[in-house]
């Protein structure tokens, strides 16, 4: 199962919540794998420490024979990362080089989560035409949930399944309330995300923050949300006796 995660709008928060996300699944014993589908900006490596690969996304994504070679473990946590490629690769970006993940994704585990380009760029818009789902991401300032309603209509014209939005930032002054954001969006609330230090902190030391500060009240948000997925979107097919 392949499941994006993406927002309208920059700088909201997706490579962090992906990657703290990634990580809660493992815990909760799904294997799972972020691939960085952000060709332009690659940014997974840098969060993690893992930047410069020699089978990154980019590579990965033309030569899926590499797939074995393109994954990066997180031993403390056990996640599977792909960074993408850095350097040149991300100057001539072939968005439908994406196409190719759904034949990749079964190599690499049993749940492959997206780091997505924000906005309504067409390498999002490839990445939600490969998914299975669709995490939207939005803060909740007004542009940025309207931003992320129009990401919404496009996955749903794809024909792609909403899973939900997590709202990052949330409860910060001025805020619009949950009850507003899930009038205009339509879709359900995975997790309310609040501003937290802890999350900048991680980053500097290169870990998820569910990992680094699991106490943390954005890693006890993201790993409600991990559970909520567990419960009704992951959880993998018990086999029959
Ligand atoms: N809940 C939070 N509390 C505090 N800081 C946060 C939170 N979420 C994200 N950040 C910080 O915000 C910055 C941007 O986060 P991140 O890189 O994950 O966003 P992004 O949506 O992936 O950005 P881009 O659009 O550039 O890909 C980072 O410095 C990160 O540490
Ligand atoms: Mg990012």
């Amino acid at each position: 199962m392949i499941l994006a995660l993406a927002s309208g709008k920059g700088g909201t928060g997706v490579t962090s919540l992906a990657i703290a996300l990634g990580a809660s699944l493992v815990e909760l014993g799904v294997d799972t794998t972020l691939v960085d589908a952000n060709l332009r900006v690659p940014n997974v490596g840098l969060h993690l420490g893992t930047s410069r690969v020699p089978v990154g996304t980019h590579e990965l994504l033309r030569h899926p024979e590499r797939v074995t070679e393109s994954v990066q473990h997180h031993p403390p946590t056990g996640l599977k990362v792909v960074p993408g490629n850095i350097g040149s690769a991300t100057k001539h970006v072939r968005h439908h080089d994406l196409l190719a993940l759904p034949k990749i994704a079964p190599f690499l585990s049993t749940l492959v989560l997206l780091d997505c380009a924000s906005g309504l760029h067409q390498e999002t818009l490839a990445s939600l035409a490969v998914s299975d789902g669709l995490i939207a991401v939005t803060t909740p300032e007004f542009s940025s949930v309207i931003s992320t309603l129009k990401l919404i209509t496009h996955a749903k014209e794809l024909g792609t399944p909403i899973k939900g939005v997590i709202i990052n930032h949330a409860g910060t002054k001025h805020a619009m309330s949950t009850a507003n954001v899930t009038a205009l969006l339509g879709v359900p609330v995975l997790a309310e995300v609040p501003h937290d230090d802890n999350v900048a902190e991680a980053h500097a030391i290169k870990h998820p923050f569910t990992y680094s500060h699991p106490d943390s009240p954005a890693s006890l948000a993201v790993k409600q949300a991990a559970e909520t997925l567990y419960g009704t979107h992951v959880r993998p097919t018990p086999s029959t006796p």
